[in-house]
């Protein structure tokens, strides 16, 4: 199997998937179910949305996940209150890091803005350690500019 995510094609194919409608769920459901088939290594991939002063679950794949994180918690918080993506190799050292999955080692979140506010995050954890690189990082945050635009 060829590992390498082509993230030009993943984000042609985000464009298509999410262009019809303009409801929010519909379009991230399809967005995390095509990270999930088409990143490898990866445990849940998903996002958490700001409600009323913190994130709350949204659409994902993967095992079932904590339903809200407050701002400055965990990776998802930290992202947030740093306003900054996360790319962590090792959740274990990471600090206050929450483990919804305790299969996770390594882990990235990208914060998404919407308006010039933030509107939540993407959210992706693996089971292998130092799984992210920084040309994921980079592929991600362009997938999150495509997200931005339908949002
Ligand atoms: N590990 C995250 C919590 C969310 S789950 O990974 C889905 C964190 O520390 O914020």
């Amino acid at each position: 199997m060829n590992r390498t995510v082509d993230y030009e094609l993943l984000t042609k194919q985000l464009e298509g998937l999410t262009g019809q409608v303009p409801y929010e769920i519909t379009n991230l459901s399809n967005a995390a179910a095509l990270l999930w088939e088409s990143l490898p290594d990866i445990n849940w991939a998903g996002f958490y949305k700001m409600e009323d002063g913190q994130l709350i679950l949204y659409p994902f794949q993967g095992k079932p996940a904590c339903t809200r994180i407050q701002v400055g918690r965990g990776v998802c918080g930290t992202a947030v209150a740093e306003d900054a993506t996360q790319l962590v190799p090792d959740v274990h050292e990471f600090p206050g890091h929450i483990a919804c999955d305790s299969a996770s080692n390594s882990e990235i979140v990208i914060p998404i803005h919407v308006n010039g506010k933030i509107w939540g995050v993407l959210d992706i954890d693996s089971p292998n350690l130092n799984r992210f690189t920084e040309k994921d990082k980079a592929g991600l945050e362009r997938f999150v500019a495509v997200l931005e635009g339908i949002l």
